[in-house]
């Protein structure tokens, strides 16, 4: 192997280089070339200040992740970092990319940071269940202040350049295409100067003089922060750089770091961060494959869901076509999205030039034939096949040759929709999730004749829409609502045994979902889907529609709904349920907490197993990427796959069948093979 660290004179400054790609990641043998370097660069009194960058797309954007729960190889960050920063020769970290955990943790034990104005800084340790080990919540509070370091240290996202100038933490913002002679001219004008360390900084002050902005952050977080034991972790680690000398708050970081490094909160968030970019491979697609170029995107149906698709490419700055068949839902739609994108603007998250762009990009149509031209047309009407095959027909018949036709069909069979055009290898499934201008996944679905190239373009342009994107084969309900429907039946079975209906979402909530699925239905409105006829009463929702219980927007459904939306249970639905189970034949009991917990997670991991094993996924992790954006699984628990192993396979199966539930063959093989989904 190459050395990844190698350095060059400049006069009298020394330039040490990183050439480690793809992201610079700080491995031992980057750690050692650095430790080499900067060591021979202070033992040579020819040497007069040292610059650090690196080559290629990013300054360091991190420890390597890979390296993680392996024995340590010295030398460690910290100490490598240490002897730089005690050094009195001057060392500025030059900074390009993204300067990323342990990246920006050596760029806060250089003594300055000049960084491009496209650079970012950050600190997302948080993001991989985690807190900075290298004494970045040490070094950050006292180089900018303990109230601007909890953003940086709690959040984990990352800053611009402009506002890391702003708090302190760049001094100087050098050219785009100068770095490193700029970097260089900013050492030499800093030699012979006493040299500035962030452990010696006194910004931290500001935390001692005013403790309450702790907990005031803690609780301006709650919602966001919610389960994960990282966050709670970061604020007290940068308090402590308030209440202890450096090196003691050095111990406690590092005491913090060890015991979220070995829990499984962390580990289930370093399996999601590789799981993101492992399901963005297509295993037998090779990775060169032509891109078909998307200029213009066609969505047919302007409601909730077309709009909301067309937002996404409007934002990434491609034109789309929309078309609708009556003049007034077109203009009901357009109006809608131009209103979701000043809230956005009013909300200080986008400016008024960038919402007129956006909107820019749109063409409202009622005319097929203004399709024509576009390199891909997403569908998302009525959830009927004969109205998705007549619209495909259509399609096939207008849309020029070499287009890509998309349905956002959430269960129907692609490769029947194919049927009804002439150009199968074209059509494939784009299945965004509600609200799609919000919801970070996509569900491709790859018919059997889906062409390499047309799945590799949609996989890149999730991508350029800021989607993460899975793979599914063809099967009801794809990967997504295949395994939510185990968990609805068993909702409704247990409610009709006598499981009270809040003890279910109270059991999700508390397992970390932002929402049970009576709550949803509250949300979403009882009646949807509804015969109309009060006289019929066929199922619980039929009772609760009969009188009137249509959910939130009625201020009643499952539950009673004050002003503010705040839910109780309500005696009347209890008292329907228990109608409805006697009218039924269903005897009641009292059911536990742990049975509803096993009863609604288990049967969702065997639906995982089944589609593994008809290969209607690509790997389990895909599946945990699919319901952790999709669906609200909480990420601290890394997936329902990586959930169900982390309990072991064996406990899963005994739950099920303690329950009288299936258990699929490879569930079954792999527990008693001891066998984990996720190697
Ligand atoms: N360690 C090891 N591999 C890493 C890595 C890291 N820190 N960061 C990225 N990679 C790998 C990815 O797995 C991917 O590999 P692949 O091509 O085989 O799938 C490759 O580098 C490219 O990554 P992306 O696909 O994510 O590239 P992008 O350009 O989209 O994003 C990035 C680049 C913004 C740097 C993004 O990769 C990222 O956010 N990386 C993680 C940053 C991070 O969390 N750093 C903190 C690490 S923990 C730490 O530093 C602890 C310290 O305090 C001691």
């Amino acid at each position: 192997m190459t050395d990844p660290i190698s350095s060059h004179r400049d006069g009298e400054v020394l330039v040490v280089v990183s050439n480690n790609p793809p992201v610079n990641a700080l491995g031992q043998a980057v750690r050692a070339g650095l430790q080499r370097e900067i060591a021979a660069g202070l033992a040579d009194d020819a040497v007069k200040a040292i610059v650090i960058r690196c080559d290629g797309r990013t300054f360091f954007a991190g420890a390597d992740i890979t390296e993680f729960g392996k024995p340590p190889q010295g030398p460690s960050l910290p100490e490598t970092l240490d002897a730089m920063e005690a050094s009195d020769k001057p060392v500025v970290a030059a900074i390009h990319g993204t300067a990323l955990g342990g990246g920006c943790e050596v760029a806060l034990a250089c003594h300055y940071r000049v960084a491009v104005p496209s650079a970012k800084l950050g600190l997302p340790e948080v993001k991989l269940g985690l807190i900075p080990g290298a004494a970045g919540t040490q070094r950050m509070p006292r180089l900018v202040g303990a109230e601007a370091a909890l953003p940086l240290v709690v959040g984990g996202d990352p800053i611009s350049a402009k506002k890391a100038e702003s708090i302190g933490l760049v001094d100087a913002i050098v050219s785009e295409d100068n770095l490193e002679a700029d970097a260089v001219a900013f050492a030499r004008s800093k030699i012979d100067q006493p040299v500035p360390r962030a452990s010696e900084g006194t910004k931290n002050e500001d935390g001692v003089r005013n403790p309450a902005i702790f907990d005031d952050f803690r609780r301006s977080q709650a919602r966001k922060i919610r389960g994960f034991d990282a966050p709670n972790a970061a604020i007290e680690a940068v308090k402590a750089a308030g209440e202890l000398p450096y090196a003691e708050g050095v111990k406690k970081e590092r005491e913090l770091f060890m015991k979220l490094m070995t829990g499984t909160q962390s580990a289930a968030m370093r399996h999601y961060f590789f799981a993101e970019r492992a399901a963005n491979k297509i295993d037998d697609v090779p990775a060169d494959t032509p891109l078909i170029p998307i200029n213009k995107v066609g969505i047919i149906g302007a409601g909730t869901m077309g709009g909301g698709i067309a937002m996404n490419f409007l934002s990434a700055g491609i034109a789309v076509t929309i078309l609708e068949m009556q003049q007034d839902a077109l203009d009901r739609g357009t109006k809608t999205m131009r209103r979701n994108y000043e809230n956005t603007a009013k909300r200080g998250r986008m400016t008024d030039e960038a919402v007129e762009k956006a909107m820019g990009l749109l063409s409202p149509t009622l005319n097929y034939d203004e399709l024509a031209d576009c390199d891909l047309v997403i569908e998302a009407v009525y959830e009927n096949m004969d109205v998705k095959k007549q619209v495909f027909a259509k399609l096939d018949e207008v849309v020029k040759q070499g287009a890509i036709l998309a349905s956002n069909t959430s269960y129907l069979n692609i490769d029947e929709i194919a049927t009804a055009t002439k150009r199968p290898g074209y059509v494939l499934g784009l299945h965004f999730f509600s609200p799609a201008n919000v919801m970070k996944l996509l569900e491709i679905v790859r018919g059997k004749e889906t062409r390499d190239d047309v799945l590799a373009t949609c996989m890149k342009l999730a991508k350029t829409i800021g989607k993460v994107a899975a793979v599914s084969g063809v099967c009801p309900g794809f990967i997504g609502n295949r395994m939510l429907s185990p968990r609805q039946q068993q909702a409704n079975a247990l409610i009709m045994e006598g499981a009270n209906y809040w003890d279910i979402d109270d059991v999700l909530l508390e397992f970390g979902f932002p929402m049970g699925p009576f709550q949803m239905g509250d949300l979403a409105g009882t009646d949807i889907g509804w015969h109309r006829d009060p006289s019929r009463i066929e199922t619980i929702r039929d009772a609760l529609c009969a009188r009137g219980r249509f959910g939130q927007k009625a201020g009643k459904g499952y539950y009673d709904y004050d002003e503010a939306r705040n839910r109780t249970p309500s005696d009347e639905t209890k008292q329907i349920i228990a109608d409805f189970a006697a009218k039924e034949g269903k005897p009641q009991r009292e059911i536990s907490k742990d049975e509803i917990r096993e009863r609604l997670l288990y049967p969702m991991v065997n639906e995982g197993a089944k589609i593994l094993d008809e290969k209607m996924a690509q790997r389990a992790s895909d599946i945990d990427v699919v319901w952790i954006n999709g669906y609200g699984w909480p990420l601290y628990t890394g997936g329902p796959m990586f959930w169900a192993d982390t309990i072991g396979l064996k406990t899963v199966v005994e739950g099920l069948e303690k329950h009288d539930l299936p258990v699929s063959d490879l569930l079954r093989r792999k527990a008693d093979a001891g066998e984990k989904f996720n190697r």
